[in-house]
């Protein structure tokens, strides 16, 4: 491992807004904060919302700003990544700010239901081959493990430059009979007003570099009987 690497590891394990979790334990017992975001992590009682594949958590840390009123947690495997949202956010002491290192898969052994109000789904791989499609994350079963932690009238967003990944979450929502509250094919052109849309990740700067498009679509999922 190369030396930055290792002094951000370093750093993770002291920053207070970094929760990391060996996957074994998870399987086995859950994490213990869940189901205790609210009262243990953040001390207060405001809606969490989480950011999936978070990278640098631009998101999270870009939301956290604007909506003090708000908890925030960036989600990621890569520590290394994770590490420049969790300095940015305890150098500016911002308490709505939290990051989780975990397989997204297992987050609902760290969240209980109802724990999470919102979603944002940031420049995920779109996994275009078919024997990788159960990865997408907003594949069918995707969707509902995320039920498993929301609120009954979450938002889920997802911003991609994939136009493939665009068209299949489309379908997906309106296949399944979940409710589209919002869709572009192209922000710029389309929701060029829309401020939140103008946070920009580090992986949408490098597709924007290369002339990409960017989409986006805001969706609810369907009530169950
Ligand atoms: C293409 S990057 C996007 C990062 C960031 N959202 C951005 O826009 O710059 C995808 C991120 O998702 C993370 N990721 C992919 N699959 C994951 C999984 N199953 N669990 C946790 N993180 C995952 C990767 O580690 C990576 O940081």
């Amino acid at each position: 491992m190369g030396k930055n690497k290792h002094r951000k590891f370093a750093d993770n394990e002291t920053f207070a807004n970094m929760v990391q979790a060996p996957r074994a334990d998870l399987l086995e017992n859950g994490l213990p904060l869940k189901g205790k975001w609210h009262k243990e992590f953040f001390k207060n009682n405001k809606p969490i919302v989480l950011e999936l594949g978070c990278g640098k958590g631009e998101y999270t840390v870009g939301l956290g700003e604007r909506f003090p009123d708000k908890n925030f947690i960036g989600i990621d495997i890569k520590g290394a990544r994770m590490w420049r949202g969790a300095r940015t956010a305890t150098d500016n002491k911002m308490d709505n700010i939290g990051f989780l290192r975990t397989h997204i898969e297992l987050i609902h052994n760290c969240f209980a239901k109802g724990e999470v109000s919102e979603v944002w789904i940031t420049f995920p791989d779109p996994q275009i081959k078919y024997r990788r499609r159960k990865k997408r994350l907003t594949a069918p079963d995707m969707l509902e493990m995320y039920r498993k932690v929301l609120t009954d009238d979450a938002i889920i967003h997802l911003k991609t430059d994939s136009q493939f990944l665009h068209g299949y979450t489309l379908g997906i929502v309106e296949g399944y009979g979940h409710k589209v509250l919002d869709s572009s094919y192209d922000i710029d052109r389309q929701k060029s007003d829309n401020e939140l849309l103008k946070i920009r990740t580090n992986y949408e700067s490098i597709f924007r570099d290369k002339g990409m498009t960017i989409t986006y679509i805001k969706f609810q999922l369907c009530k169950l009987d």
